[in-house]
């Protein structure tokens, strides 16, 4: 049967905790000759800009030995009115996965239930559990660990909030979400991680608080993609919520800083902080290609 990836939940604990050993694994060069995609074409429909996903999808398929597709909606006659159903029932004809970022989460669910091949959700104003994946092999890299973490979220309750929650839930992180009345993480999204969670998720309003004793911060830009329209009303909302030194100096002295780009310098994050020597935003940004790899070989390498 056809896995899908559609949120963190789609992958269990240990179904995690493999994907990032594999994904350590394929960053220190292990099998680097190896082809398992080959005679593969995945396909890469984006209905959103996007540096990082874009590019470590199409390197890392390449590495594997696979060819990527990438196409936007308008390219296509999905942007002409051709039904997501038809869509996803034609490219499943030629294609061995398809990594898809789009707008609502419903639509690539949608996809993904017509569609006969393994659907990869690239970013939703939902989720962004790729992004989770590659976090969670950063911490486990710099920090040894996940379990007993203590994660702190600075600013807005965005899709990468929505899947911090759950990629905490999962693997045992403590997470602290710091963030302005109106703007907390989907409450849904919180009430199921909180269920299974083994581990805290609290969401409070003081970012000092949040800090504390942090061993991992971060924080992500305050408008998203899609949402620009909101970007006075939240800004003034957000204008306590700035990852600056200030706020790090709470944080354990041996913690690490988190975006997961791209970033608004001098708005959610400072300079200062951002070019610090504590920050690993472009190791996270790196973790990307890896993790993705170790999860397209978990999707569709070791079943038919
Ligand atoms: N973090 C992230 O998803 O970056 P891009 O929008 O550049 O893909």
């Amino acid at each position: 049967m056809k896995r899908d990836f559609l949120t963190l939940w789609d992958l269990s604990s240990d179904e995690i905790e493999a994907v990032l050993k594999r994904a350590i694994a394929l960053k220190a060069g292990k099998d680097a000759s190896k082809c398992p995609l080959i005679g593969k074409s995945i396909g890469l429909l984006f209905e959103k800009a996007s540096t990082r996903t874009k590019v470590s999808f199409e390197v890392g398929i390449h590495q594997l030995g696979g060819q990527p597709v990438y196409m936007t909606s308008q390219e296509i006659q999905l942007g002409r009115g051709e039904t997501v159903a038809d869509t996803a029932k034609t490219l499943s004809r030629y294609l061995s996965a398809v990594i898809i970022r789009t707008f609502e989460q419903e639509k690539i669910e949608e996809f993904a239930f017509h569609s006969s091949v393994p659907v990869i959700n690239a970013l939703t104003d939902l989720h962004h559990p790729c992004q989770g994946l590659s976090d969670l092999m950063t911490i486990l890299e710099k920090k040894g660990r996940l379990k007993g973490i203590k994660l702190a979220y600075i600013g807005d309750g965005n899709n990468v909030a929505n899947s911090l929650i759950e990629a905490s839930s999962r693997m045992q992180i403590n997470l602290t979400i710091a963030c302005p009345e109106g703007l907390e993480p989907n409450p849904d999204v919180l009430e199921r991680a909180r269920e299974n969670a083994k581990s805290e998720i609290i969401i409070l309003r003081e970012t000092k608080e949040a800090a504390g004793m942090a061993d991992v911060i971060y924080t992500d830009v305050w408008v998203s993609m899609g949402q620009e329209e909101m970007t006075e009303g939240k800004k003034r909302k957000l204008a306590k919520y700035q990852l600056n030194n200030a706020l790090l100096s709470c944080a354990k002295e041996d913690a690490v800083v988190m975006h997961c780009l791209p970033a608004k310098r001098g708005q959610e994050i400072t300079d200062e902080v951002m070019d610090s020597p504590r920050s690993i935003v472009f190791d996270q940004a790196e973790n990307r290609l890896h993790s993705q790899k170790a999860l397209l070989e978990f999707l569709l390498v070791s079943r038919p």
